[in-house]
Formats: structure tokens, C-alpha cells, sequence
């Protein structure tokens, strides 16, 4: 069954034929929903995730829920305001005046987690041996994947502690949504240990079947290799596995377990995306992957729009208006040709903001949208999480401009 066709009251239905507008999407009803346990907020580099699921998480401590985000790499002033001056990679509450639930924030230290795993799995002596291999280090400190295996690692020890009403994550700044779906499995494979046995011990592989295998094996590697000097690495990697291959029954059953997480009842996507080419077309695919996996969409934050303060005056009218305005003499005549100018840049802009996301539409017409605007700075205290948390969770259709927050622009009549 795909997220579309699963149906629920978040979901918005979808209307017979194909509809014209995105539907709405209901997050305050979402996170304040006690069936709902984890909102996994998703997309490419820089579009807003991070500052997303900080608002969602304050919106649901709002709503009353104990409510802790997972952030990763968070904006300094941002991950200050939070409370979250140093990685000590547990949870903290943060002092919100005012609210009903709690708010608590983390900030994903993967390293310490990596490293929490291989204590909690060995004995102190093997663990010691690991921690101290330079491969093991590397590994875990900048392996490409190993913050997206990481922060699914955190979650599902979130997850089983039970603590919380609400886990909101925050996705590694990768460029496309997709590795935080796909490298835990691709680590959990490589860690499993098959490349690295065909890596120390090409050999063994034998065969033309192997020799493709170890081929893609070392492309997958090269990473890794350029990272680590000397020729001390292969003794490494081989100590490394042999202390792995004993420590536990591998990384790959634990990966399944996290991944399977994200498929159960309680657990939302929120994928968010700037009205931007690029940016859409990851959040398209994105899209279409949690369908094909089962995985339920909550619906597409469309981050950083341009609204104009009144849709009255279209562009084409403004830039004519502007025109006459110039033939009049003196100051006021330029002030406004000047005021009127502005709006119509306003206007094309929104009206691209607009068609973009109608192009999202038209290739999902089932997914909700709400559109979110641009503060005038960027968003790093409570007060500018405040007001992102009502633009994504505040009432559909009463806004102060009237044009609903699926759109940037109103509907078009007729
Ligand atoms: N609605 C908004 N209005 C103004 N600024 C915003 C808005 N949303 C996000 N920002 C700003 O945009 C920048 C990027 O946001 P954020 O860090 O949340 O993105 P991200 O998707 O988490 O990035 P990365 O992929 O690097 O992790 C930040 O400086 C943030 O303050
Ligand atoms: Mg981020």
C-alpha cells in the first residue's frame, strides 16, 4: 500500500479528478495527535529542515506534549537559543516560558554515538582496541553516511526509552533527502563486512563475479582511503573487522530494525523544500520514494516564500502605474513610482514561487502544502521559532492577506 492510498486524517483526501490546488496539510493536528510518535523532517541542503523541526517540536510542547527534537549541525545562535552550547549528545530541556508540555533538544554528536554503540556491544578491552583503531576513527568521524546511519541510530534509542510523546528529527545536510533513507543501509552493508573482507583479501573473492564486487568495492572506498594515510591502513581495516566481526551479529539486523521505525503507525514525514527548481525536484523524489516504501507523507513544507502584502495590484498594472507615475515631476512621483516598482518585483516573484509549486501539483496532487514565508532575518531564537511554529501549524484559510497557506498567491477565480 503506498502512503497515498493509505488514508488518514492527516492526509488530505483527494478530491475527484484532478484538483487544481494542493490541499491543505493539518500539522497542528498532527503533532498534537497522541498516535503520533515521530515526525522525520526531510529535503535537501539548506532549505529549512532543521529550523522546521525546531518549530514543529516548540508547536507540539505548545500542544502540550513532551516533545524532544534531534537536531544535527544546527545554526550556532540557533542550537544556543536552544540551550545547546556543547555536544553532550542527550537530550536537554529548554526554558520555554509559558508552555503546557516541555520542550527538549538534542544536537547529534555521531561520533559519540558510534563510539556508544561499540562500548555497549564489547567488552571494555575490545572496545578499548576499536576506539583507538585509526580506520575505526575515520570511519566514525567522516565517513560520507555515517551522520545519516547515526542519527537513525539515536532515534531508535530515543525511540525505546520511551520518554517522549513526541521525537521530531532533523535530517544530515546531505543534498538529496534520499541518503538519509539509503546510507544506513549502504554503511550497515559495508560494516557487515563483505566489501571489507574482499578489500584485505582480494583472493578470496576470486572469480569474475568478485572481481566486479571488490571493483565497486574500492570505488565505494576511495573515500575512505584518501582520508586515511599510510600504509598502515589494511592492518587497520582487518584488525578492525576482526574485533567487529566478534562484537556483535551485525550492523545490518540493527539498521533493519531503525529503518522498519520509520514504517510504523505513529511515524510522519514532513518534507520541506524552498520554491526552487532543484530544491522541488529532490522533494519530487522524495516524495515518490516514501510511496513506494510505505512510508507516510505528512505533506511539503514549502519553506521561504515571498507573499506580497496585498494581491490587489498585479504586476503588469504596478510596472504601467509605475510608468505614469515617472512623467510626474518632483520626490512623491519617484517615492512612488519607487513603492510600486518594489511590488511588482514582489508579484513576479511570488507568481514564480506560485507556478513552481503548481508544478509540484500537478505531479502530486495528492500531497498537502504549507507555505511558509521568509522572515525578514534568519531564524536562530525562540521568538523567530515562535512565529515560523504558527505559519506551519496556524489556521489554513485565516490569514491576514486571505490567501490560504497552501498558496503564496490566491487562487485564481473561475
Ligand atoms: N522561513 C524562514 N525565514 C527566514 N530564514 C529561514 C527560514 N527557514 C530557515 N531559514 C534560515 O535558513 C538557513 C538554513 O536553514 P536550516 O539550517 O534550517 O536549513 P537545513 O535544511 O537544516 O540546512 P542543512 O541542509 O545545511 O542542514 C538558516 O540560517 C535559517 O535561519
Ligand atoms: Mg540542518
Amino acid at each position: 500500500m503506498t502512503a497515498a492510498a493509505s488514508g488518514d486524517a492527516h492526509r488530505p483526501a483527494r478530491a475527484a479528478g484532478t484538483p487544481r490546488y494542493a490541499p491543505p496539510v493539518d500539522l497542528a493536528e498532527l503533532i498534537a495527535d497522541p498516535d503520533t510518535r515521530i515526525v522525520v523532517c526531510c529535503g535537501s541542503g539548506g532549505v529549512g529542515k532543521t529550523t522546521t523541526s525546531a518549530a514543529l517540536a516548540l508547536a507540539a510542547a505548545e500542544a502540550g506534549r513532551r516533545v524532544v527534537v534531534l537536531t544535527i549541525d544546527p545554526a550556532r545562535r540557533l542550537a544556543q537559543s536552544l540551550g545547546l552550547g556543547e555536544l553532550d549528545n542527550e537530550p536537554r530541556r529548554v526554558d520555554v516560558p509559558g508552555v503546557d508540555g516541555e520542550l527538549h533538544a538534542m544536537m547529534l554528536d555521531m561520533k559519540r554515538t558510534f563510539d556508544d554503540i561499540v562500548v555497549a556491544h564489547s567488552t571494555p578491552e575490545r572496545a578499548e582496541v576499536i576506539l583507538a583503531n585509526p580506520f575505526y576513527q575515520t570511519l566514525s568521524s567522516s565517513f560520507a553516511g555515517t551522520q545519516e546511519y547515526m542519527a537513525m541510530e539515536k532515534l531508535g534509542q530515543l525511540r525505546a526509552a520511551d520518554t517522549w510523546d513526541l521525537i521530531v528529527v532533523d535530517t544530515p545536510p546531505s543534498r538529496s533527502a534520499l541518503d538519509f533513507l539509503d546510507a544506513p543501509n549502504r554503511m550497515s552493508r559495508f560494516l557487515d563486512g563483505t566489501m571489507i573482507r574482499l578489500l584485505t583479501a582480494p583472493a578470496r573473492a576470486g572469480g569474475r563475479a568478485g572481481f566486479k564486487f571488490a571493483s565497486a568495492g574500492l570505488l565505494f572506498f576511495s573515500r575512505i582511503i584518501s582520508k586515511v594515510l599510510g600504509g598502515q591502513l589494511l592492518r587497520d581495516i582487518s584488525a578492525f573487522v576482526s574485533a567487529l566481526d566478534t562484537m556483535f551479529g551485525g550492523f545490518r539486523e540493527r539498521a533493519t530494525a531503525t529503518y522498519e521505525l520509520l514504517r510504523r503507525p505513529g511515524t510522519w514525514f514532513v518534507v520541506v523544500a524552498t520554491p526552487e527548481p532543484d530544491a522541488l525536484r529532490e522533494a519530487s523524489y522524495f516524495v515518490d520514494r516514501l510511496s513506494a516504501e510505505g512510508m507516510p507523507l505528512a505533506g511539503l513544507v514549502l519553506n521561504r516564500t515571498h507573499p506580497p502584502a496585498s494581491t490587489r495590484l498585479s504586476a503588469t498594472r504596478a510596472e504601467v502605474a509605475a510608468e505614469s507615475v515617472d512623467d510626474g515631476d518632483g520626490a512623491p512621483a519617484a517615492l512612488v513610482a519607487g513603492a510600486l516598482r518594489v511590488h511588482a518585483e514582489r508579484m513576479t516573484l511570488a507568481m514564480r514561487e506560485q507556478r513552481l509549486a503548481d508544478r509540484f501539483t500537478s505531479a502530486h496532487p495528492e500531497v498537502g502544502i504549507r507555505a511558509v514565508p521568509a522572515a525578514a532575518g534568519d531564524v536562530h531564537d525562540l521568538e523567530g521559532l515562535r512565529v515560523m511554529a504558527e505559519a506551519l501549524t496556524g489556521p489554513d484559510d485565516d490569514t491576514p492577506t486571505g490567501v490560504p497557506r497552501t498558496r503564496v498567491l490566491p487562487a485564481r477565480r473561475g
